[in-house]
């Protein structure tokens, strides 16, 4: 019964990540989400599935993450064969911003700090919390979410979210080239663009890709 972590699967991606892998008869499925009791999509979804454990943990604060895993390990009788980090901050409140659609240099240093805590030591708190847990399985599998703006440079706004992102894709690297000997994966991968609205927080507006704001990916 392979175990499966996703850390970020409250909606979006991360939701259906557990919808999918939760219909494989042998699978084991732990939803790491920030508040279970507001992860009403993720409640609902996994209303009938008796194979999904829900566990708290929120990326920027590494003790939530050593608690989790400690119930991860409770959950599995010790290891853990693939780990799914997707959390992200995608707020559409700041996701489109460039550098110059900030006034208040102080405003945008918090909204990038926030990002790079969330995007680029996300990856590296998840990975580091899990890794005993990891490594006592065979399997040894890591898949951190990318994206595709870490390449398109021809972009002037997206700015907090492509610089912590990208900075993500080289944690992710670092730790694949720290972890190659002991048999581990790691790789980073691109989903594409996806709408995630169905699935957006109840009482926020959610990212709508309207072709003007997605031109980088035509151009
Ligand atoms: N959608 C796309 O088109 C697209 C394209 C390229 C790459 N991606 C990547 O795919 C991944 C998922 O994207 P998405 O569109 O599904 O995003 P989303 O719908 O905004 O979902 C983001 C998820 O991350 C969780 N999260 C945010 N901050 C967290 C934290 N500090 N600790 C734990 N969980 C946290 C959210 O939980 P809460 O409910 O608690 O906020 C939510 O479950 C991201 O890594 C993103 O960069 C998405």
């Amino acid at each position: 019964m392979p175990p499966y972590l996703i850390v970020g699967a409250s909606r979006g991606i991360g939701l259906e990540y557990v919808v999918q892998l939760a219909k494989r008869p042998d699978a084991v499925v732990i939803a790491l989400v920030r508040n279970p009791a507001k992860s009403t999509h993720l409640t609902s979804a996994i209303a009938c599935l008796k194979n999904v454990h829900v566990v708290a943990g929120d990326v920027t604060e590494y003790r939530t993450l050593e608690l989790a895993a400690k119930q991860v390990a409770e959950i599995t009788g010790g290891g853990l064969d693939y780990l799914i980090h997707n959390a992200a901050n995608l707020d559409p409140s700041t996701f489109f911003k460039g550098f110059d659609d900030y006034t208040d240099v102080e405003q945008l240093d918090a909204d990038f700090i926030d990002a790079f805590k969330i995007d680029s030591l996300g990856p590296v708190h998840s990975i580091r919390a899990f890794l005993p847990l990891l490594r006592a399985s065979s399997t040894k599998k890591i898949i951190v979410l990318s994206t595709g703006v870490v390449r398109h440079l021809g972009v002037a706004n997206i700015a907090a979210y492509s610089m912590t992102k990208a900075s993500g894709l080289l944690a992710t690297t670092k730790y694949a080239v720290q972890l190659k000997d002991e048999g581990f994966v790691v790789i980073s991968l691109n989903p594409g663009l996806v709408d995630t609205s169905a699935t957006a927080i109840n009482d926020s507006a959610s990212l709508t890709f309207e072709p003007t704001a997605i031109s980088f990916r035509v151009s």
